[in-house]
Parts: C-alpha cells; structure tokens; sequence
C-alpha cells in the first residue's frame, strides 16, 4: 500500500470505484417541482428511530431542493431499474426525469418509484456542510418494502447486479 502526505483525488476516486455499492433515486419535492437523482453516498445512520444519511454535491440542483423541503425519499433500484439510475445522473430539467416514470406519493409528497426494492420517505433532522456536499440526515416517517428482487450494483464506475 502506497502512502503520500498529499494524497492523490485520482487514487482516491480510483479506490472507492473499487467497493461495489448500491443504486438509489433520491427525490424530493419543492413546492410543485420534483426533483431527483442518481445516489451511492447513502448510509444506514440508527435503527432507533430509523434513520438515515445521504450525501449531495453542491452543485446538484436536488441539494437545494431538499434543503428547502426538508423531506426526502430514497428509493433503492433493483437491476432492472439500471434505466432510471442512468437517466437521473443525467443533467436534465426535473421534468424530463420523471417523464413516463411510474410512481406515487405518499405524506410528504415526494415521488416514489414504482417497482423499486423499497423506499424510505424521510423528513429531514440535521443538515452539515463538508467541502462541497450537503449530507443530510434523514429520520424515516414511511417505508415501503418493494420487490424482493436482484439490487442494481455500482462497480468500477459501470452498472452491474450480484
Ligand atoms: C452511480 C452514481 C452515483 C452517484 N452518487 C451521487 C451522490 O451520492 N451524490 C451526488 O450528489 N451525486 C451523485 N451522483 C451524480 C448525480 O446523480 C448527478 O450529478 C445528477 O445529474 C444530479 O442531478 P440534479 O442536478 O438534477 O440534482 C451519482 C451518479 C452515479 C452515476
């Protein structure tokens, strides 16, 4: 193992492309936009309450978003969904995202994917700002548990399944 007192981003980045992760669509809804995209910086933060951490770059117009809605949902794709992964790390108008997207809502308001392996609607409790993400920590109000099918897998920066 090589070690520097500067250490290189492109290792970096070339190291955690190396740990395989799961897919999820983080939406929100602000006022009546919805917003969404494309998210592997999601952890499991508590079991009690139920809460969890996502992770969104500055320059995503969904940050804003949510730091304005103070909700979120985040919905885990299975392999079948790699479509939608693709599509919503795509710089696109909220409105074309969506687009013949099936979905529906619930209290919060924001959208969740239909055919996903579940989704965690979740309002926001604490908000930190680190270099140039947002992390959120979100307490779930609502979850849903989808398909028990094949998860879509993040790995060496392509999409795969287990
Ligand atoms: C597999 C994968 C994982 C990603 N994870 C994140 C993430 O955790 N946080 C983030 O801000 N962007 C992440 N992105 C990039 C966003 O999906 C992308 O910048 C998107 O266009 C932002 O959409 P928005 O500007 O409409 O919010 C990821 C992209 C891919 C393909």
């Amino acid at each position: 193992m090589s070690g520097s007192s500067s250490p290189d981003p492109d290792v970096f980045r070339r190291l955690m492309g190396r740990w395989p992760t799961g897919v999820a669509i983080v939406t929100t809804r602000d006022g009546s936009t919805d917003y969404g995209l494309t998210v592997n910086g999601l952890l499991s933060i508590s079991l009690h309450p139920p809460s969890l951490l996502v992770s969104l770059g500055d320059d995503a117009d969904s940050c804003p978003a949510v730091a304005r809605s103070r909700i979120f949902v985040a919905n885990f794709l299975t392999a079948q969904q790699q479509s939608i992964g693709e599509r919503f790390a795509l710089s696109l108008a909220p409105g074309e995202k969506f687009r013949d997207v099936p979905l529906h809502r619930r209290g919060t308001g924001a959208a969740i994917l239909d055919g996903s392996l579940g989704a965690l609607e979740c309002r926001v409790v604490a908000e930190f700002h680190v270099s140039d993400h947002r992390l959120f920590v979100g307490e779930v109000v609502a979850q849903e548990l989808g398909a028990e099918a094949s998860p879509l897998v993040f790995h060496r920066s392509h999409y795969t399944e287990l």
